[in-house]
């Protein structure tokens, strides 16, 4: 039976990177020596991080006056690091509150002391569609608008970025990072984990626009974009493996014809999926339409029973890890980079057998 795994991160990653780590573990680059062995000091791993640098570069068309970092601690890690880099000015963030991932970065910039204003939020709506705010954003009241491009857990997305004034935009990409387009410009800062589009957790990606690259004391080192960027993020030791693999991932992007083309099969992924839902009788997806996330989609039949049979079908199918979040419930299915159209396939056809049988 093949195995389709919907979770939401860690995530499925290609076939064929697993199977290219497999075969170069012993000894990369005919080394003699694993890449978990190598230091991070060396000539080879210089290149894989290198090369890493110039393939997001290339797949995202990052402009010159922008840095590519490779960090630890993951997106939460992130939540501390934006507001200590950029919020040296007024110490005042705006946020569109989208859902549990944008509230708990505005709760670890509370915690750190900024001011948090949230300029919009749809908690009242159960987040199934996304906060806009239409007043104009000033620089001079705010160092950066915090937004989340996709609500992993509710399974949401603004596809076109939110109208935000002047004021710098600051955007939480951790679940669909390279899985659509996005114009790196109109950004000040994008950032997230890898593990859901991009490689194994233990990475997360920041891309940066220069002059909000300063100076700041009195924050932690492995945090400081400043240090980081002198030290092509090799300030300590790197999670050398991770960026290794990051690396294959992104060459596999490559090969695929890049974002516009991986975003193209993604569209037809989740279009497959939500026809399924919006025709079924039994099955329902909640989200305003036009704020439907293509990587994190939730269902639910709405009764609870019926959603943990529906679940325990298809794990019976070898479609893995569909339940809810605790906070939505019902079953979320994550559609990433590396899930094939066949698996989506597997998912619709095994949903519309249960449907049948209730
Ligand atoms: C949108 C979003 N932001 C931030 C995070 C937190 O990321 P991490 O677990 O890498 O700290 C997640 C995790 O799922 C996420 O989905």
């Amino acid at each position: 039976m093949t195995i389709y795994n919907f979770a939401a991160g860690p995530a499925t990653l290609p076939d064929s990177v697993i199977k290219q780590i497999q075969d170069e573990l012993p000894s990369i680059n005919g080394s003699g020596m694993s890449i978990m062995e190598i230091s991070h000091r060396s000539a080879l791993f210089d290149n894989i991080i290198n090369t890493a640098e110039q393939d997001v570069r290339d797949l995202m068309h990052v402009p010159e006056n922008y840095h590519v970092l490779f960090f630890q601690g993951g997106g939460t890690g992130q939540f501390a690091a934006i507001p200590m880099n950029l919020a040296t000015n007024h110490k005042r963030i705006a946020l569109l509150d989208s859902g549990h991932w944008a509230s708990r970065a505005g709760d670890e910039a509370t915690n750190l002391g900024y001011q948090v204003d949230v300029l919009a939020s749809t908690k009242d709506q159960h987040y199934q569609e996304l906060p806009h705010y239409d007043e104009p954003i000033s620089s001079n009241q705010y160092d950066y608008l915090h937004i989340t491009t996709n609500n992993t857990i509710e399974g949401t997305a603004y596809h076109k970025i939110p109208q935000h004034g002047d004021v710098t935009l600051v955007g939480d990409l951790s679940s669909n990072f390279m899985a659509e387009e996005y114009n790196v410009k109109d950004f000040g800062l994008i950032f997230g984990g890898v593990q859901k589009n991009l490689g194994p957790a233990g990475v997360t990606l920041v891309i940066v626009r220069d002059d909000l690259v300063k100076p700041v004391k009195h924050i932690p080192s492995i945090l400081n974009y400043n240090l980081f960027v002198k030290k092509n993020s090799m300030f300590n030791t790197p999670p050398v493996f991770n960026i290794y693999a990051t690396g294959l991932v992104l060459k596999w992007l490559k090969d695929q014809g890049g974002i516009a083309e991986i975003e193209k099969r993604n569209k037809q992924k989740a279009s497959l999926l939500y026809d399924f839902l919006d025709d079924s009788k039994l099955f329902a997806n909640h989200i305003k339409e036009s704020d439907r996330s293509l990587t994190n989609i939730p269902f639910t039949t709405g009764d609870e029973d019926l959603d943990k049979q529906a679940i325990q079908a298809t794990a019976e199918a070898g479609l893995m890890n569909l339940k809810g979040h605790r906070s939505v419930g019902g079953l979320r299915a994550s559609l990433y980079n590396a899930m094939p159209l066949e698996g989506v396939q597997a998912l619709v056809d095994c949903l519309h057998n249960f449907e049948k049988q209730h």
